[in-house]
Order: C-alpha cells, then sequence, then structure tokens
C-alpha cells in the first residue's frame, strides 16, 4: 500500500489554516465566526466556525490549487479499492445524479432495481434516460423490498441488449445484501458496467465479518454515504470508479456539473477523518458494533410482542447477506405502526430512531454506541412491551398499516421519467386518476423509495396507496400536492 492511511492530508491542511490565522476576505459573510450571530456561536463553537470556509477559501497551498483533495481522495480510493473517488458534499444523491448522467443519455436505456431510491429517479428525469425495472420481492411479513435476484438480472439483459448500465441498491435501507459478484458478471458479460447503490454500506469494506462490499464483488463504480454509518459529517459521501468501463474523464466533469462550487472544508476534512478511522481501525470498531446488535436483537426479539429482523431473512429471494447492524423491529403485533412505536421512543424514553414506517422502525448500531446506550434502546423497547403486552396478537403485523404496509405493484412505463415530468399536465383529484400516466414522482420519505414515477401508468392499487396515504397523512416528496389531494397527470 503505497499511502500510509493514518494520515489526514485534508484534515491537517485545514488545521494548518487555522493556526496560519488569516485575515479571510471570502466567503462565508461572518469571517471565521468573528461576525456570527451568538446563538450560531453556541450552537457550532468558535472552532468549528473558524474553519467554515469553502474550498476556495485558502486550506490548499494557494487558491486555486486542488492537490490535497486528490490526495485524499486518493488516500480514499486506495481504502474503498477504486481507482478514484470523489468527495461529495451533496450526498449519494449527486453521486448517482452524476453517474446516471454518465452513463446514460436521452432515450437510452438503463437496468435499475425498482426500489431504487428517488435520486436514482431524479437522474433519469435529467438525462433522459428509460429505466428497466428489476422487481425485487416484498417480504410479506416486514413490507420491506428484498433483493434483486440475479436471475432477475439476466432476463432484463437479455430482453433489453441496448442496456447502458445495470444499477442495484446493496444493502438495501433494512441491511439486506444482493449477490453483487453474480450481477456483476451477468453486467459484464453483457458488456455494460455495473454500479452498487451502496449508500447504506461506507463501513462494509473494513470489517470482514460485514457482507461483502461492492469493490470487492466486482462493481464499476459506487457510491457511499460517509455521513450514514460512518463519521464523515451530514451530507457527506463517497463516489467511487474502477477499470475502464465506466469512463473517468466524464464522470468527473458530471460530478462538478452535480456539486456545488463550494464545498465545505469541514465535510471534506470529515471524509477525509473518516476514512483514516475506517482504514485503520474499522475492523475492531465494527466488531464490537456487531456484538452489541446480535446482542441486542437477541434481547428485542425475546420481548412480548414485538419483532426484530434477523438472519431468517436469509433464506428469502436475492438476499445473500445481511448487515446484522441494522435493526428493523416492529411492534405491529402490539397493534403499533412503526410512526407510533416511534413516538412512543422519542416521547416516553428519549430515544431518536433511524426512521419509521407504517409498520416498522429502522434502529442503526455503530461504534459510536456503547453498551450502555444499547441497553438504554433494550429497556425501552421492554417500556413498550410491558406497557401494551394486553394488546399482544390482537391486531396482527400488518393490521396497523393496512393499505401501507407494502408499496403497489409497478405497473408499466408509458413514456421516460424526463418526457413525462415535461409534458402538459394537469392536476386530477386522485381518486380520478386511475388509467392516466404520472407526471410526479411520489415518495414516502424514510425510506425514499418512489411508490411511483413520472411516465408511470396509475393502476386502481396505486389510487387506492395514495387516498390511504392521504388519509392518514403520510408524509411524501415529490408531487406537488403533498397532502395527495391531487395528483399531476400527463394530458
Ligand atoms: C439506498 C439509498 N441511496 C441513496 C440515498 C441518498 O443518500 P444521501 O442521503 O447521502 O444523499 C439514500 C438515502 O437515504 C438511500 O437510502
Amino acid at each position: 500500500m503505497p499511502y500510509d492511511q493514518r494520515q489526514t492530508p485534508y484534515l491537517d491542511a485545514a488545521l494548518r489554516y487555522r493556526a496560519r490565522g488569516f485575515t479571510p476576505f471570502h466567503t462565508p459573510g461572518h469571517k471565521l465566526g468573528k461576525g456570527a450571530p451568538d446563538g450560531l456561536v453556541e450552537l457550532l463553537g468558535e472552532t468549528c466556525l473558524s474553519v467554515d470556509i469553502a474550498m476556495a477559501g485558502g486550506v490548499e497551498d494557494t487558491r486555486e490549487s486542488t492537490h490535497l483533495i486528490r490526495l485524499a481522495e486518493d488516500y480514499a480510493a486506495e481504502a474503498w479499492g477504486a481507482d478514484r473517488t470523489w468527495f461529495l458534499v451533496n450526498g449519494s444523491t449527486s453521486g448517482i445524479h452524476a453517474l446516471v448522467l454518465t452513463l446514460c443519455g436521452p432515450g437510452d436505456t438503463v437496468i435499475i432495481p425498482r426500489n431504487a431510491h428517488k435520486s436514482m429517479l431524479a437522474g433519469l428525469i435529467f438525462s433522459g434516460a428509460m429505466p428497466v425495472y428489476l422487481e425485487p420481492a416484498v417480504d410479506p411479513l416486514w413490507g420491506i423490498p428484498l433483493n434483486v435476484p440475479p436471475e432477475a438480472a439476466r432476463a432484463a439483459l437479455a430482453a433489453h441488449p441496448e442496456a447502458r448500465a445495470v444499477f442495484v441498491t446493496s444493502p438495501t435501507y433494512n441491511g439486506l445484501c444482493a449477490d453483487l459478484a453474480a450481477i456483476a458478471d451477468l453486467a459484464h458479460a453483457a458488456g455494460v458496467p455495473f454500479v452498487t447503490d451502496q449508500a447504506w454500506g461506507p463501513h462494509l469494506r473494513f470489517c470482514p465479518e460485514l457482507p461483502v462490499d461492492a469493490m470487492t464483488a466486482g462493481a464499476d463504480a459506487a457510491v457511499v454515504s460517509t455521513h450514514k454509518l460512518i463519521s464523515g459529517i451530514t451530507q457527506t459521501s463517497v463516489l467511487m470508479a474502477r477499470g475502464e468501463r465506466i469512463n473517468r474523464a466524464r464522470l468527473d466533469g458530471m460530478v462538478h456539473l452535480t456539486q456545488s462550487t463550494s464545498p465545505q472544508v469541514l465535510m471534506y476534512a470529515s471524509v477525509d477523518a473518516a476514512r483514516a478511522q475506517m482504514a485503520t481501525e474499522g475492523d475492531a470498531l465494527w466488531r464490537g458494533a456487531l456484538e452489541l446488535a446480535v446482542w441486542a436483537r437477541a434481547e428485542i426479539a425475546g420481548l412480548p410482542g414485538l419483532r426484530c429482523l434477523g438472519d431468517e431473512v436469509l433464506a428469502e429471494d436475492g438476499v445473500v447477506a445481511f448487515d446484522r447492524t441494522r435493526l428493523t423491529v416492529s411492534a405491529g403485533d402490539l397493534g403499533l405502526t412503526g410512526f407510533e412505536l416511534e413516538t412512543a421512543l422519542r416521547d416516553d424514553y428519549g430515544i431518536a430512531v433511524e426512521a419509521a414506517d407504517p409498520l416498522n422502525i429502522v434502529l442503526n448500531v455503530t461504534y459510536g454506541d456503547s453498551r450502555a446506550d444499547v441497553e438504554r434502546l433494550v429497556a425501552a423497547l421492554a417500556g413498550c412491551s410491558a406497557r401494551l403486552a394486553h394488546r399482544a396478537g390482537a391486531g396482527g403485523s400488518a393490521a396497523p398499516a393496512g393499505l401501507l404496509g407494502r408499496a403497489p405493484a409497478f405497473t408499466r412505463q408509458m413514456l421516460s421519467p424526463r418526457a413525462a415530468f415535461f409534458a402538459p399536465s394537469a392536476a386530477l383529484p386522485v381518486a380520478a386518476c386511475a388509467g392516466r400516466v404520472s407526471a410526479e414522482m411520489v415518495t414516502p420519505y424514510p425510506p425514499g423509495i418512489p411508490v411511483l414515477g413520472p411516465g408511470e401508468l396509475i393502476s386502481d392499487e396505486i389510487v387506492a396507496y395514495l387516498l390511504e396515504a392521504a388519509a392518514k397523512s403520510l408524509k411524501v416528496h415529490g408531487p406537488e400536492d403533498r397532502a395527495l389531494g391531487t395528483l399531476r397527470v400527463v394530458l
């Protein structure tokens, strides 16, 4: 390894900038905190504000230089097993946009999973490409998407020899992992690049006890959210590419097209630090986290009326590995939706969850948790269970969620997402939308997986889902009318 992974060239440069004591005549206007309002100083602290500058502000050796960020990205490329990485300040979202724009233009076909994050559909709106969906099965008990099986990718590639790329999401929001190596082989045999949305797997590469990572499995490109499960601060991610199937010069251009022109030094420095931490201590840190999560899962599964997704999921369609640090918990047997369980944990026990949906909550266990933290979580869930144990078995797990417990089936893509998005359209009452083509995307958030995309035929099932979502005030992204009274359809 040419690089000493303990080094943090970009973080060090930020520290040097502070030590130099520059008098700044550059952005931001608060000038290293000197002009910042008191509340902001109280929130961020003088230390943080004193390096809150955009990259062009002088952390590099000259104002316009980018050589230190490239060095930090090269360290990251070595750590994640790529030829090139890009640090991102607008999340994996912007990495997915850049990849889609690099790999497919107007009218091109691209094979993507139905459980792709909404950033993928946004990428298709930007690029004009047409999706061919790989549809992972949905677990009937948990209502969560499983993984895309290699056979589905094989069939799609055979039916669409014109496809320009295959994208797969792995791990899923719930930590379920696809057979990436098999899908990579199929894509490569068909002569197309294979990309993994590994937003939920920034840590996988660093601990052999965790599922295999995209680069090891043979992906040509991947994106990881360093802010989701490792120490990058919020919004940071890393895009990576390897080999010759991806035009890296074009990808570089697309990264610059989709990123802010004022990337923040603190964000870059945090990715640099997160990479060094993972490369040097990741194995030990994640083994510790795994131990805590495995303990918590067993405890939670033993509480009356509660379930915690476990290794049984490995028997499900397309799932070949499972990140056991992710805890998906249901109190459906106590008659609680995921939202109600989230509220109980927050209001009564001071526990903040990663996500809640109509059926479940999702909790992340990382190296940042102590044994006491995880014991507190288990005690809180035990409290919920004890208070409501008399209801156990009354509702049945799907009852509280109703139709929202499961995303409606995909129908047909009538127009490209871009064509539908920009077509003349009208807002109709949702009840009148069956048989029409959607001009909008509807995405319950979290987990950010669209239930309807622009250009898709709206079925009775989708209408029923949206009516129930409106009645239950489900939080959705995408439509102009976020209360879902109306939906824009193509005229
Ligand atoms: C599977 C998946 N991909 C991409 C993203 C976008 O990541 P980011 O929030 O880093 O932009 C998310 C966010 O939740 C996600 O779940």
